[in-house]
């Protein structure tokens, strides 16, 4: 059986860092551990959560009168003073009690190419949306946006990067969220793409609130475990040298030592698994986006159906065993034969295509949460 080859052995899942093995009991002790790893490595530490207001500016009616659109404000209580940031959320009112998508996107103009709200809310879900630039830009200034309100500056090598900053407002657009009475607040699932679904993952890792974490080719430095080098993927050392400021100061160090990495990036899938709450995680990846490797993420989600596993909630994936990821030309060659497979808890579709939240990812994401098997 064709196993993944590893530029060095992954660290193991299942292993506390003592070396003791990994119980079902012991998990939750597990996550934390990988949670304090990864914010220590490579995301930097997320600041303690502030009060939220909020004050609904505008409401309306939208997609032929079925759906209820507020524009709201968010107002965040901070150490250091008010940041306010503009959140969309879109209600389908003939459904009752909606599960929600919250998607963090690149853009805040609508409507937008990665956010079919008219097709989300036939198909019975709500959705919500912030603009990761309204909360700070996508650049090295801490200066801007939420940045100076949150971190002691100048930055050190555990300071959050701005990943984590995304992540946080993501959170505090869920403080926001789960008082709504028009959806289900139980079944808020945080969507993110590329960077962004990079972001999706470490906020559902800090936050268990959010039902489900939907990585859309987060790649590198997201579900991609960077030991499984496949050809034209990018590389820890790549992305530390171009994006610094997504991630602390620590990773740049790591990011040119990946074989002597304590982790990798299964764990920030592994740290998306709660003992205690109903989480799942979801995955996908595209043909001729060899960028994001996305045999290299399947990977992370195998190694997180190990963890279920354990949890007593097996899952259909095969573990580092799993044929598929012995030969990951099956997932980056142009012909290659696109796949889904839908756990209780884990969801993954290799689409044919290349990088871009799709009509056809939602439908997936939508069944997935419809809780059909595929
Ligand atoms: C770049 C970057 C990726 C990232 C992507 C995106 O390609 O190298 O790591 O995922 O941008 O966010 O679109």
């Amino acid at each position: 059986m064709p196993t993944p080859i590893l530029t060095s052995p992954l660290p193991d899942l299942l292993t506390h860092t003592d070396g003791t093995p990994v119980t079902k009991e012991s998990w939750s002790a597990r996550r934390e551990e990988l949670v304090a790893i990864l914010a220590e490595n490579i995301y930097g530490e997320m600041p303690p959560p502030c009060p939220v207001q909020w004050v609904v500016s505008e409401s309306e009616m939208t997609c032929a009168g079925f759906v209820r659109h507020d524009t709201v404000k968010l107002i965040l209580h901070t150490p250091r003073g008010l940041f306010t940031f503009p959140i969309q959320v879109f209600v389908p009112t003939e459904a009752e009690n909606p599960p929600c998508f919250l998607l963090l996107n690149f853009r805040d103009a609508l409507p937008d190419r990665y956010f079919p709200i008219e097709e989300i809310c036939n198909s019975g879900f709500a959705a919500a949306m912030v603009c990761y630039e309204d909360v700070t830009r996508d650049n090295g200034d801490f200066s801007d946006g939420i940045a100076p309100f949150l971190l002691d500056l100048p930055r050190t090598e555990a300071t959050a990067g701005k990943i984590t900053l995304w992540a946080y407002a993501a959170s505090r657009v869920m403080d926001y969220l789960i008082t709504r009475t028009d959806i289900d607040t139980a079944k808020v699932s945080l969507i993110g793409h590329s960077r962004l679904g990079k972001t999706a993952l470490w906020a559902g890792a800090n936050d268990d609130r959010f039902f489900c974490a939907i990585n859309n080719m987060g790649g590198c430095a997201g579900a991609a475990v960077e030991r499984f080098r496949n050809e034209g993927a990018e590389t820890a050392s790549r992305i530390a040298r171009v994006f610094p400021f997504w991630f602390c100061e620590k990773y740049a160090y790591w990011a040119n030592h990946v074989d002597e990495m304590p982790f990798d990036q299964h764990f920030l899938a592994a740290a998306n698994i709660r003992a205690d709450t109903p989480r799942r995680i979801y995955n996908c990846d595209a043909v001729l986006d060899r960028w994001a490797n996305p045999a290299a993420e399947y990977l992370s989600v195998c190694e997180a159906a190990r963890v279920f596993a354990l949890l007593g909630e097996a899952q259909p994936f095969g573990g580092v065993e799993d044929t598929r990821i012995g030969v990951p030309e099956l997932f980056i060659a142009e012909n290659a034969e696109p796949f889904h497979v839908f756990g209780s808890r884990l969801g993954y579709h290799l689409r044919r295509g290349n990088h871009f939240l799709s009509r056809r990812d939602w439908v997936m994401y939508m069944t997935f949460l419809s809780g059909e098997k595929g």
